[in-house]
């Protein structure tokens, strides 16, 4: 059991971000990505679709012998973590991005947050819901940002483009006084400094890559599942092919991945 991979999650290349975090923690674990290219961005879809792909996708990783499904994407989080409970319930440990960063969140004392993320995360009002039954004296201010995965799956990331786009997003008033913005999308961390930038770096820019992994690492601990055998070995799976997931996949993970479609759709 100890020897088997660390089953993640995303839409596309977001929840990298989590898995880079997660080698960097966590060394000698195994990972197997899925990225579900094929029906990115999951921040336009229903909750009912989100669902079922995020039901999928666990049996996929389950089938690869994960001993942890960790769903490394806020809007599968907001959308699809209690029935995924429900539904995989003995059958392996999930691990969503919400709630490790709300619990987190509950250990710092600010009056007024702000939270961008999806139109899916968004709507569905979690971050609000959670944040303020921990710490009801704070403030929380939510906005969908949708342009942000489309621009950084396009590749537009360290350009004019970029930076006009979450130039016009954060200046927005409502974020005005805020003293912490949590990034509720696995895909920001990416231009997490261009975000830091706007408040010249004077709030504290959440994103859940590094809280997860930590919880990740106590969980395992505490079921007694960490990976000592020396043994590591990565596999990166997507439903679609696109030549950027490679690209931004290689540049977390440095130098050659094993990286396959997988028809899990057809
Ligand atoms: N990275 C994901 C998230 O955290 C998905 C974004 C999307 O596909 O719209 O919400």
């Amino acid at each position: 059991m100890k020897e088997q991979p660390i089953g993640i999650f995303d839409s596309g290349v977001g929840g990298l971000t989590v898995a880079h975090a997660i080698k960097q923690i966590l060394p000698g674990e195994s990972l197997i990505y899925f990225g579900d290219t094929a029906h990115l961005p999951y921040g336009d879809k229903s909750a009912e679709s989100i669902r079922y792909y995020s039901q999928r996708i666990t049996e996929f990783l389950l089938e690869h012998n994960s001993k942890v499904v960790l769903i490394a994407c806020n809007s599968a989080s907001a959308s699809a973590f209690d029935s995924l409970k429900k539904e995989f319930e003995g059958k392996t440990i999930l691990i969503d991005v919400i709630n490790p960063v709300v619990n987190y969140l509950s250990t710092r004392n600010f009056n007024k947050i702000g939270v961008i993320g999806t139109k899916r995360t968004i709507s569905s009002g979690t971050y609000e819901q959670k944040i303020k039954q921990k710490s009801p004296l704070t403030t929380v201010i939510s906005l969908a940002t949708p342009l942000l995965v489309p621009m950084i799956e396009e590749g537009f990331i360290f350009d004019d483009i970029s930076n006009a786009i979450i130039r016009t997003y954060l200046t927005n008033e409502s974020l005005s006084g805020i003293q912490a913005l949590i990034l509720g999308c696995t895909h920001y961390p990416i231009i997490k400094n261009q975000i830091s930038k706007i408040f010249n770096f004077n709030i504290e820019v959440i994103d859940s890559a590094r809280i997860v992994s930590m919880i990740l690492r106590e969980v395992l601990d505490k079921n007694n599942l960490l990976n000592d055998t020396g043994n590591v070995k990565d596999q990166f799976f997507i439903s679609d092919y696109t030549t950027y997931f490679e690209k931004i996949a290689r540049m977390f993970f440095e130098g050659e991945i094993n990286l396959k479609k997988a028809d899990i759709w057809s």
